[in-house]
């Protein structure tokens, strides 16, 4: 039994484009993948721990190979029940909506917990870094207003894919597949038509992943 964990980047319910994407993909998975289980968490919804100065100064005794203090241990701790959460996963879902030519600050927030020394990379002075997630796959639904389509030059403006993708590599990722449902923020009848051709598509590919 394998288990894909979902995570769902907007606030906007019913009327997100990612999530709806996301959920065409989950509702043929459970039916394709019944043993299964699925993880659905929306950033918006879950209160993540800080990321402060505490958490911060138990990152770097890491770094440093110092031992944690009290307080560095239960903030460690923290960030620790995310991460272990996220690794526990054999498959990713990600649902993400461009914000600024990038990503909302709460996908931000939960990337900035999970990429940590000795949980989701190591470092060694001889090799360098490398990513501790491995032969794991993952899919990212990317929702723009605009559109950002590969040889335009509106693609150099899209940071969201650019980072995302770039961060999961460095964790260990190397099988990443997308799914794009742009520009939202167009005629309503052709938005509606490209969000279906997505949900399509995702769940054609919901039933071999
Ligand atoms: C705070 C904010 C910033 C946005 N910035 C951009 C942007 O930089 N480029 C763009 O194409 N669309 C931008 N949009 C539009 C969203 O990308 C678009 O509405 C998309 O459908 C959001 O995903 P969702 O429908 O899953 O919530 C922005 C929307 C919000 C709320």
């Amino acid at each position: 039994m394998a288990k894909l964990l979902c995570i769902q980047a907007s606030p906007r319910g019913e009327r997100s484009f990612s999530t709806a994407v996301a959920d065409a993909f989950v509702s043929t998975y459970r039916q394709t993948h019944g043993a299964d289980e699925v993880l659905v968490r929306n950033l918006f919804d879950w209160r993540l721990p800080e990321f402060d100065g505490l958490a911060l100064q138990a990152k770097y005794a890491i770094l440093h190979q110092k031992e944690h203090s009290e307080a560095e241990r239960a903030a460690w701790q923290a960030v620790t029940e995310v991460t272990d959460e996220f690794k526990s996963a054999d498959k990713y879902l990600f649902a993400v909506p461009m914000w600024n030519f990038h990503l909302p600050y709460r996908l931000k927030h939960y990337i900035d917990i999970l990429v940590q020394p000795t949980l989701t990379f190591s470092f060694d002075p001889q090799t360098g870094y490398q990513g501790l997630v491995t032969g794991k796959p993952a899919v990212v639904v990317y929702a723009r207003g605009g559109e950002y389509a590969a040889g335009t030059p509106a693609e150099a403006m899209d940071f969201q894919s650019k980072y995302l993708e770039s961060v999961l590599t460095f964790i260990g990722f190397t099988d990443i597949r997308r799914l794009v449902v742009e520009p939202t923020l167009s005629e309503p009848e052709a938005v509606a038509r490209t969000k279906q051709q997505v949900m399509e598509e995702a769940a054609r590919l919901a039933g071999e992943f």
